[in-house]
């Protein structure tokens, strides 16, 4: 079976800064993938190699059997980022904006009508537990119920990889259960391949089994 992701020793790095070294990684369809590592270790930049946005100085990164995702098979990779940029968005966007803004952000606002997309981001932030929130200002939000906003934006494309860099900052201890909760129902219901980047590990206790575990160390994935 194909790979979802192939990363084959990879270097990279900043000037006069080697951040990645022998990077290697294979992620099967359906495999649940934790990184860990230290703060500055590179769980961001890995992230980053994998979704296309560094190219790495050697090696190559096959994501989807493709070295380089273009127009509508960048959809397929659901990514929240760590910070994330509606943090500092000057004008504050509802729930439903930025969901539906999901769609566009991959398909342009020719080919989806708006009525199309408002109606498949409701459908998501219902599934999501967002309904009473649909009309919501992100900014009011808490943030566990923020980062499922983030997260139903990227289901919308109903991708095939979901990737989320520290998901539980600014989250309380209770909503992290409901993330851990969410997340093993994506994999059980959309059979999604994840990789979530985080350095907490307490809340995933009850699920930790089901993930394969790597740590950056020294510039390289070290399973663990
Ligand atoms: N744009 C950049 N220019 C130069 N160096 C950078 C840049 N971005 C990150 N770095 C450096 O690369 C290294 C890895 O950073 P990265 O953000 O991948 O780490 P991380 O493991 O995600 O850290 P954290 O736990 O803080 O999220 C760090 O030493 C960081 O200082
Ligand atoms: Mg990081």
């Amino acid at each position: 079976m194909q790979s979802i992701v192939k990363i084959n020793d990879v270097r990279f790095g900043y000037p006069n800064h080697p951040v990645i070294e022998n990077l290697h990684l294979e992620i099967p369809r359906g495999e649940l993938v934790l990184i860990t590592g230290g703060n500055g270790s590179g769980k961001s930049t890995v992230i980053k190699l994998i979704t296309g946005e560094f190219t790495p100085l050697a090696g190559d990164i096959k994501v989807f059997g493709k070295e380089t995702l273009k127009g509508s098979d960048l959809q397929r990779i659901g990514y929240v980022p760590q910070l994330n940029v509606f943090d500092r968005m000057a004008f504050p966007v509802t729930c439903l904006e930025l969901v539906s803004q999901g769609l566009y952000a991959h398909f342009g606002f020719i080919k989806i009508a708006p009525k199309t997309a408002k109606a498949k981001a409701q459908e998501v932030l219902t599934e999501l537990g967002l309904e009473d929130y649909i009309h919501t200002p992100l900014t009011e939000l808490s943030g566990g119920l923020k980062q499922r906003a983030m997260i139903a934006r990227c289901l919308i494309n109903e991708p095939e990889l979901l990737i989320l860099d520290e998901p539980t900052a600014g989250v309380d201890v209770e909503s992290k259960e409901d993330l851990r909760q969410l997340l093993m129902t994506l994999r059980s219901e959309r059979k999604i391949t994840l990789i979530l980047v985080t350095h907490e590990l307490d809340f995933l206790q009850d699920s930790l089994d089901q993930f394969v575990k790597y740590e950056v160390k020294e510039g390289a994935l070290v399973s663990c």
